[in-house]
């Protein structure tokens, strides 16, 4: 290489750097093509690349309220012209290899598009909501679901997906609790660094490598009262502590992009929040792609109150920090004009588009734009026996067993009769949850076809509704206490259906419908061993017949073999393992509740008066079921908790190991937790904070010592001045099968020597 390219390219590298660019995955040479492309756009192109449009080449029935261009010719005129960067909401390689034909052939400067896609549990092969999936506690199956779910988006045209969800949801009455992993921050850490990488692969250039995006960029699950698009108030300490780890995690794992939250956080939404999208973000985070706007997120910074209009907004968003305005078509609107003006510097547009071209340039689209849309692998990877065997797999993993007098397992070679009622016996409309709108109805394994396909003699089940979702049917709760009388064992399945949860399907009361806890209550009356499967996206507050079942089930929405799993789960060919990644409160008035709260100056304490202590009148403020809780088949017991030290130098590590044994008569897996408290800080501590979790799979009789290794970065938190700081003292560890209880030890930081 001759010097003057040598120089030319180092300086471009050094922009680049400025830029914040993904220049591991980048060659100098693609680093010179970018830059000599910015050199060539026009500012229309420019803000062509910037701008992400509805896919209408490839209609399907849109989850979001219509905006935008909704017309297949208009939209190609539109990419002919390179005012468009990036698809989303289509699928099918015959749609997108006609929109990239025109895209790579006929505009001006050949830029491929960007084709994405909100594949947030599957595309054909539906897996667990994430929620339900986070019950597993298991970052290497969540690995492997969304690994799945990338060869299969990736072969019907899609190089993105908006997922996984990061936003750590604190209220149950929030939506879109169902689409994350939960309350806690360790555990959505974990499972959205995990999803990151199943869906990216090894290799982004790879033709199944989905590009992820950790959303909402951030606090979206603080929205107060967990009121879907509503706003936050939360101190920065806050913030960081509990809301940014997660997309830090998600970063580290290698998504380039990232999309800003709908909400505002202390008075400024976050699509206009620069230094939440600039200073803390790259600057901070070191984030190194590009940031899209939420579904016309830029427009409604009108509605919000921050701008004064379409073009303000536009303004204020790239001012921010969003690279790529969704839906809105504001920033192909406005942005020529807020440059030529002055409004908006043109370097602030160069490092949008150069960050943009680089993930473009990162993941091979320029030297292939036909990459993912290949027929033979649209024919070939798509809804494939493996992944619907892996679906059944995560399926049963994700079954949360929440209480159990030992009706359950049932004999699937037993001579029982069984009544199995409500109105999600034979529902296939809502096995797949809020957001699999690619997937195919039909396709899923209702309950009903599950059970009988697992029992000796299918007969030997009667399935009556009952009652509908929301009203009751007539003659339904005779019909169904007239099966339950004839039956040995009812099964009950009632909850949720999928659009009571998900984007904009926030609920004052998590209950389920009063119809379903009529039909349980006259279904409890009869006193017949009853077992409760939940279906739902959220956690639940469970009353009288659904609450006091011999067994209850958390079944979530479990996917295309929701009915294969629950199965596998009530006749024993799988011992439930999975956890609960959300408290399930007495009442749904405890909302916001969590796991990880704070003492107060007034708590109750087991058996002491409750007398002006921080609780309800009406109930306590605990949870029927906690965080982490869930049951096995097999009895586990944990004995033995033992600490290298009780001292923790300040470099030094502790090392915790406890020994788990199994002490029931089956084969079963239990997730081994250990929780901290920090007794005294100068910002106050929960009371626990989950630290470490580990899966151990055990036979009858045997026992496994499980070790943890804890160090000072273990402890910190974000103090005064929204530093993370560990502070010497002492500090409760347990290690234990929930958030309560467990083996209870103690360690001591010490602060370092001088
Ligand atoms: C949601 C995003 C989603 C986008 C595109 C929005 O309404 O908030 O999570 O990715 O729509 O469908």
């Amino acid at each position: 290489m001759d010097l003057d390219r040598r120089t030319v390219l180092s300086g471009l590298i050094a922009s680049a750097i400025a830029s914040g660019l993904p220049l591991r995955a980048l060659a100098a040479e693609e680093v010179a093509r970018v830059d000599d492309l910015i050199r060539r756009m026009t500012i229309e192109e420019k803000a062509g690349q910037m701008t992400c449009l509805a896919d209408s080449f490839r209609p399907f029935n849109p989850p979001n309220p219509a905006a935008g261009i909704q017309d297949e010719k208009r939209l190609a005129e539109e990419i002919r012209k390179g005012r468009v960067g990036c698809l989303f909401n289509g699928i099918g390689v015959a749609g997108a290899r006609k929109a990239q034909e025109i895209a790579v052939r006929q505009s001006r400067l050949g830029i491929p598009l960007l084709l994405a896609g909100d594949v947030i549990h599957g595309l054909k092969t539906i897996f667990p909501v994430p929620l339900g999936e986070a019950s597993s506690f298991d970052p290497v199956l969540c690995q492997r679901t969304a690994r799945a779910m990338a060869v299969e988006a990736t072969a019907a045209g899609l190089h993105l997906t908006f997922a996984p969800m990061a936003d750590v949801a604190r209220d149950q009455r929030w939506g879109r609790v169902v689409e994350g992993a939960g309350e806690d921050v360790t555990l959505t850490a974990l499972l959205t660094a995990a999803r990151v990488r199943g869906f990216q692969g090894r290799d982004l250039r790879r033709d199944d490598s989905l590009l992820a995006c950790p959303k909402h960029f951030t606090a979206y699950g603080a929205v107060a009262g967990g009121l879907e698009y509503g706003s936050v108030d939360i101190s920065e300490e806050t913030l960081r502590e509990t809301h940014l780890p997660p997309f830090t995690a998600g970063f580290g794992a290698g998504a380039l992009t990232t999309m800003a939250a709908f909400s505002e956080i202390n008075g400024v939404p976050a699509t206009a929040d620069r230094t939440l999208l600039t200073d803390m973000l790259r600057d901070e985070m070191g984030f190194h792609g590009f940031v899209f706007s939420d579904y016309t997120a830029d427009e409604e910074l009108v509605a919000h109150g921050y701008a004064e209009d379409d073009r303000d907004a536009a303004r204020l968003a790239v001012l921010a920090g969003v690279d790529m305005s969704m839906q809105s078509g504001l920033y192909i609107r406005y942005l020529p004009d807020l440059v030529k003006t002055g409004a908006v510097p043109m370097a602030t547009i160069d490092v949008a588009v150069r960050r943009i071209l680089y993930v473009k340039m990162a993941m091979g689209l320029f030297d292939n734009p036909w990459r993912s849309l290949d027929e033979a692998a649209e024919k070939s990877r798509i809804a494939t026996p493996a992944h619907r065997a892996l679906a059944r797999e995560a399926g049963a993993r994700s079954v949360v067993l929440l209480q159990n007098d030992g009706v359950l397992p049932l004999d699937p070679a037993g001579k029982q009769k069984i009544a199995l009622i409500g109105p999600f016996t034979e529902d296939k409309a809502n096995l797949y949850g809020p957001w699999a709108f690619y997937g195919d109805p039909g396709q899923g394994v209702d309950v009903a076809t599950g059970l009988r396909g697992a029992m000796n003699d299918p007969d030997r089940l009667t399935i009556v509704a009952g009652c509908a979702i929301h009203q009751p049917i007539d003659g339904g709760i005779d019909a169904a206490v007239k099966a339950a009388r004839a039956a040995d064992v009812v099964i009950l399945a009632l909850g949720e259906s999928q659009d009571m949860s998900g984007e904009a399907q926030s609920r004052t009361v998590i209950e389920i419908p009063a119809a379903q806890q009529a039909l349980a209550d006259a279904v409890a009356a009869v006193k017949k061993p009853t077992v409760v499967l939940l279906r739902h996206g959220r956690a639940l507050a469970l009353h009288d017949g659904v609450a006091n079942a011999n067994a209850v089930l958390a079944t979530w929405f479990l996917g295309s073999e929701a009915g294969n799993a629950i199965a596998d789960i009530v006749f024993g060919k799988v011992d439930p393992s999975g956890k609960l990644p959300v408290s399930f409160p007495w009442e749904s008035g405890q909302e916001p509740f969590f796991y990880d709260r704070k003492s107060t100056g007034r708590p109750t304490v087991p058996n002491g008066s409750t007398e002006y202590k921080a609780r309800y009148a009406t109930t306590d403020n605990s949870a029927r079921y906690p965080f982490g809780h869930g049951l096995s088949y097999t009895r586990f017991v944990l004995d033995n908790l033992k600490l290298s030290d009780s001292a923790m130098r300040w470099d030094q590590s502790v090392t915790v190991t406890a020994r788990l044994k199994n002490i029931g008569k089956r084969r079963g897996s239990e997730i081994v937790q250990l929780y901290i408290h920090d007794r005294v800080a100068s910002r106050t501590r929960p009371i626990r904070e989950l630290k470490k979790m580990e899966r151990v799979t055990l036979e009858p009789g045997e026992s496994r010592t499980v070790r943890f290794t804890l160090a000072r970065d273990d402890l910190r938190f974000v103090g005064q001045g929204n530093r993370w700081i560990a502070e010497p003292g002492v500090f409760d560890i347990w290690v234990g099968q929930s958030s309560q209880g467990g083996l209870h030890g103690r360690v001591t930081l010490y602060a370092p020597e001088r």
